[in-house]
């Protein structure tokens, strides 16, 4: 009875409100650009629809794809997606963009689902065939990546979702994450490179940066060479149960307009940074309110790092790390914590291989090979930070582990940092 007077109410609502629809994107056989069957079918799946990549097919996705202004529409990327290999034909759709930027995938909208397949299944996965990318890298100057890379996703969306999504190999940066109330989950990003080769290096393999309110990121996984996840601005991030291998941690990377930020339980593996704060020299602002609890560090270089000194090596070459003029300013940050942070320092082969500079663009005067805890911060840009139950010992047993701090940083003096202030051994207090 029940079942029978749904169905009718469902085929009534379908007709009178115009049916949520299944598009199916076609494949077009080898060698044929499924670009153009999907923007065929767009104009008619961009409300109240899924539009599926089906399962057991290889699409080709040769040219970037505008998804346009989405709204109620799931895309299941159940299938595989294969880019381009050429390096030169994209480099040249990506020269041809205003402004150097191309994204590979762009949509906007409200309440738009980007959905994988099952997290072991071979099944939907995105490959950009990013190795070739990374190898040629070392033959070309400046070193840190090729020209004209393409972006990976951008995506601009209020109470949106991206769950189970599977990439490999992207050539440069994955996700751009702009919107509020979003929620990311289940997703694994393959920028795996190998740690004992450090001239192939995937340099600029973002996992994600997230720009938005009520941002709800669980259980992804990144292997990559730049910032695992990157907080760039909003307020109430959550970052949890995560995995990020290599690359450059989590991270709030910003100089203003951030708040509430959480990162719990990160297990960070063979990463130069297991956590990040990181604000260019000379910025203006504030950040507050920033806990990076229960973190799971296995052989980082720095396990617990914040800098409101950053520059960019490559284009501050012959400037000398650590000597600024006297009228520089930061970013002020405010009721930063850091709590339970466990494991190993990698005191063995320290760095990774996007270090293409001298000095190295990671070089910090006065930290030592078994950095635990450096904070590179201006005088009198700190208020309330603390950190605690620190247990970080060097990899191969040897050593102590040791800090970089400075007294001159703390509007509130150190009483509450929860460790003595010196450039020397890590000790409680
Ligand atoms: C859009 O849907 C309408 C109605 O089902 C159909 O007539 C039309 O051919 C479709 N257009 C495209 C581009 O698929
Ligand atoms: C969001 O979109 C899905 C379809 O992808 C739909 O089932 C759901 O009802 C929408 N939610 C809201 C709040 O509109
Ligand atoms: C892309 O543009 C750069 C200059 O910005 C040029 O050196 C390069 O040859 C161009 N590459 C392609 C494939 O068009
Ligand atoms: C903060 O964001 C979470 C999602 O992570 C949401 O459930 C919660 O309601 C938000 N809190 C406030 C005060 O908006
Ligand atoms: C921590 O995250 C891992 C996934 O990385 C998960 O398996 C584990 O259950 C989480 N622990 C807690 C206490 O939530
Ligand atoms: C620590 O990390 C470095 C650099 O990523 C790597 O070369 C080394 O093998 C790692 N050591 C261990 C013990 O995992
Ligand atoms: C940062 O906070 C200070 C003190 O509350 C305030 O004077 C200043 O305007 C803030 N800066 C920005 C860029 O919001
Ligand atoms: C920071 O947290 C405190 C205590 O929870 C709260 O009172 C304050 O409003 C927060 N600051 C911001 C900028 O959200
Ligand atoms: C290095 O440490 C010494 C002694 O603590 C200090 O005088 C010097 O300013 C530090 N150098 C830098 C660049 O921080
Ligand atoms: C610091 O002073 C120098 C010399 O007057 C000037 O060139 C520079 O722009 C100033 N920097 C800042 C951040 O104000
Ligand atoms: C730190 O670890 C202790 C012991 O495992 C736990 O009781 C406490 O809740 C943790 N603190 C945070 C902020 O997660
Ligand atoms: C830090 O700044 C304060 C206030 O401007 C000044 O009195 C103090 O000498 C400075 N300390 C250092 C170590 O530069």
């Amino acid at each position: 009875m029940f079942s029978k007077a749904a169905y009718f109410l469902t085929l009534l609502s379908l007709a009178t409100t115009g049916a949520y629809q299944t598009c199916e994107v076609p494949f077009g056989g080898d060698g044929v650009d499924d670009t153009q069957g999907l923007n065929a079918l767009l104009p008619n799946c961009s409300s109240d629809a899924a539009i599926v990549f089906k399962e057991g097919v290889t699409y080709n996705i040769s040219t970037p794809v505008n998804f346009g202004n989405l709204s109620n529409v799931e895309i299941q990327f159940l299938g595989n997606l294969d880019l381009p290999k050429s390096i030169p034909y994209v480099q040249s759709l990506v020269n041809a963009t205003t402004g150097g930027r191309l994204y590979w995938f762009t949509m906007q909208g409200t309440n738009i689902t980007l959905s994988g397949n099952k997290q072991n299944s071979d099944q939907g996965w995105i490959d950009s065939y990013g190795i070739p990318w990374w190898q040629e890298a070392q033959y070309t100057q400046p070193l840190g990546g090729l020209a004209n890379r393409p972006h990976g996703w951008s995506i601009t969306a209020n109470s949106s979702t991206v769950r189970y999504m599977k990439l490999r190999k992207p050539v440069a940066w994955s996700f751009s994450l702009t919107g509020n109330d979003n929620h990311v989950y289940g997703n694994k990003i393959d920028a795996a490179y190998d740690l004992d080769n450090p001239g192939v290096f995937p340099f600029n393999t973002d996992g994600y940066d997230i720009k938005g309110n009520n941002v709800l990121f669980e259980n992804n996984w990144v292997f990559n060479g730049d910032d695992c996840v990157a907080v760039n601005s909003g307020n109430n991030i959550t970052v949890k149960n995560m995995v990020c291998e290599g690359g450059h941690g989590a991270s709030l990377s910003s100089g203003n307009g951030v708040s509430n930020v959480l990162f719990d339980n990160i297990t960070s593996i063979n990463s130069l940074y297991a956590t990040r704060f990181k604000s260019s020299l000379n910025a203006v602002g504030n950040i507050t309110n920033v806990t990076w609890s229960n973190i799971h560090v296995h052989n980082a270089t720095f396990p617990i790092f914040a800098t409101g000194v950053y520059y960019d090596q490559n284009t501050n070459r012959g400037r000398t790390p650590g000597v600024y003029p006297a009228n520089s300013t930061a970013t002020h940050i405010k009721n930063f914590s850091w709590i339970n942070v466990t494991g190993t320092i990698s005191d063995v082969y320290t760095g990774d291989g996007s270090c293409t500079t001298d000095p190295c663009w990671y070089y910090v005067a006065n930290a030592t090979n078994t950095a635990a805890i450096t904070l590179q911060l201006l005088n009198g840009t700190a208020t309330n930070i603390q950190i605690h139950n620190v247990n970080l010992k060097p990899v191969d047993g040897k050593g102590t582990p040791n800090v970089v701090c400075d007294p001159s940083s703390f509007t509130d003096g150190t009483d509450n940092l929860g460790f003595k202030c010196v450039n020397g051994p890590y000790v409680p207090n």
